[in-house]
C-alpha cells in the first residue's frame, strides 16, 4: 500500500469508526487491561521517549503516555491525528501529521519505536525497519504489533517473515504470540497475530591506538631514527616511537619507549607535552599521538637498542629537517616549532607515507580556545 493521497483519504475516512473495534478504541475495560499489562511489559520499566507511527486515534499512545512515558505519535492521516490529538490532552504527548515511514522527528531520538498494525502497509518493510532502528538511542528498542490476518486474502506480515526482514539488523528479536488472547480483540481470532520487540545491537564505540612520540632536544637538534626493517615506513627518518601497552598511562609509556628504543631512563619531570595529533596512515586506521619533549643528557646517552628495527640515530637540525622522514612526524615536529597543541594529519588512501614538500598537505592545526578574562 502507499501512501499516497488516496490512503489518507481512506483513512480520513475511517476515523470517525475506527474506535468502534474493541482492540481500536480499547472501551472495554477488560480489553484495555490487557492492552495496559502487554504495552507495559514491552516498554522499558522507567519513563521513556517512545514514537508511536501510525498512531491512529492514539489509544496505544495514551496508555503509554498513563504509563508515565513522554509519547510523540506520528499519523499521515490528518482525521486520525486530530482523534489522536483529541485523546492525548493532557498527557503531554505530542500528535505530528507525517510519514511514518519517514517520520519528521528531525534529529530527536527514542528509546521505544511503537508500531501497530503498520509496517505490513508500507512500501519497502525492509528499508523502514533501518529506517526506525536508526531513531533509536542506544539500548532502544522496535515494538511492533503485526499479524496476518483474513483467511481467504489474507493481507499482513507473518512472524516468519517479519524475523527475515529484521535479521539484517542483528540484535535480539522476541516474539509473541496474541492470537490466543481473546481479552486482546475482544473476541475469540483464529488468525496470526503477534509483538515482536527488536532490540538493535548497540553501535561499536570508535576505538583508537594511542602511540607517544619522543623529540628528545639537543641545542637546536633533534633525535631522529631511520626505520628499517619494520614493514612500515623502513628507510625513513621518524622520532623514536611505540604505541601503549594495555593499561599503561601516556608519560609511562614514553618513559618505557625511550628505554627500549634509545636505552635513555627519563624520569616522568623530564618529559613535558609538545603536541597531540590525531593521525592516520594511508590505508590505515586513525590513532591518537601524543609528541613529548625531552632534553638530551635527561636519562642518559641515546644508542641503538634495536638495531633489528633502526639502521641508525641522527641529529638533525630542527629548523632544517631532513624531507626523507614519515609524514606525519614531520607534520607534528612543524607544527610544535609553530607552537601549536593539537593537530590533525589525516592521510587519505594513496597519499605517501613519506613527507613530500609538494604532496598533499595533511596538517590540520585545531586551536585551543581562549580562557575567558585570561587575556589569551
Ligand atoms: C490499522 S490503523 C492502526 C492505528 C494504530 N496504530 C492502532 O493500532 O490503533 C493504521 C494507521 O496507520 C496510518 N497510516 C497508514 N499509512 C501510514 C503512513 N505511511 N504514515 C503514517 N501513518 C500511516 C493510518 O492513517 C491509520 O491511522
Amino acid at each position: 500500500m502507499s501512501t499516497g493521497t488516496d490512503d489518507r483519504d481512506f483513512w480520513d475516512a475511517e476515523a470517525e469508526r475506527f474506535d468502534d473495534e474493541p482492540d481500536h478504541g480499547l472501551r472495554d475495560p477488560r480489553v484495555r487491561d490487557a492492552w495496559a499489562i502487554r504495552l507495559r511489559s514491552w516498554l522499558p520499566d522507567t519513563p521513556s521517549d517512545v514514537l508511536d507511527l501510525g498512531c491512529g486515534t492514539g489509544s496505544l499512545a495514551l496508555l503509554a503516555a498513563e504509563s508515565g512515558h513522554r509519547v510523540t505519535a506520528v499519523d499521515s492521516s490528518t482525521k486520525m491525528a486530530a482523534r489522536a490529538r483529541e485523546k492525548l490532552t493532557g498527557t503531554g504527548a505530542r500528535v505530528l501529521v507525517g510519514d511514518a515511514a519517514r517520520p519528521p522527528v528531525g534529529a530527536d531520538r527514542f528509546d521505544v519505536v511503537l508500531v501497530r498494525h503498520v509496517l505490513w502497509m508500507l512500501p519497502d518493510p525492509a528499508a523502514v525497519l533501518r529506517h526506525w532502528a536508526a531513531l533509536l538511542r542506544p539500548g532502544g528498542r522496535l515494538v511492533l504489533v503485526e499479524g496476518r490476518w483474513g483467511a481467504i486474502s489474507p493481507v499482513g506480515i507473518t512472524a516468519a517473515a517479519l524475523a527475515d526482514l529484521a535479521a539484517p539488523l542483528g540484535g535480539r528479536l522476541l516474539v509473541e504470540q496474541l492470537g490466543h488472547d481473546a481479552a486482546l480483540w475482544g473476541r475469540e481470532v483464529d488468525d496470526e497475530r503477534y509483538a515482536a520487540v527488536l532490540t538493535p545491537p548497540a553501535p561499536a564505540r570508535h576505538r583508537e591506538i594511542v602511540d607517544v612520540h619522543l623529540l628528545l632536544l639537543r641545542d637546536d637538534e633533534i633525535l631522529l631514527a631511520r626505520r628499517s626493517g619494520t614493514g612500515y615506513a623502513d628507510g625513513l627518518l621518524h622520532a623514536p616511537s611505540g604505541h601503549l601497552e594495555d593499561g599503561e598511562d601516556v608519560r609511562s609509556g614514553m618513559i618505557r619507549e625511550a628505554r627500549e628504543e634509545i636505552g635513555i631512563e627519563l624520569s616522568p619531570d623530564e618529559l613535558s607535552v609538545a603536541l597531540v595529533m590525531q593521525h592516520r596512515a594511508p590505508n590505515g586506521s586513525a590513532r591518537i599521538g601524543w609528541f613529548f619533549t625531552a632534553r638530551h643528557g635527561s636519562g642518559g646517552e641515546p644508542v641503538n637498542r634495536e638495531p633489528d628495527k633502526c639502521s641508525e640515530l641522527g641529529w638533525y637540525r630542527l629548523d632544517a629537517l631532513p624531507d626523507d622522514m614519515v609524514a606525519y612526524c614531520r607534520a607534528g615536529i612543524d607544527a610544535y616549532r609553530d607552537g601549536e597543541s593539537f593537530l590533525l594529519h589525516l592521510h587519505r588512501d594513496g597519499d605517501p607515507i613519506a613527507y613530500d614538500p609538494a604532496g598533499p598537505g595533511r596538517a590540520v592545526p585545531l586551536s585551543r580556545s581562549a580562557v575567558p578574562g585570561s587575556g589569551t
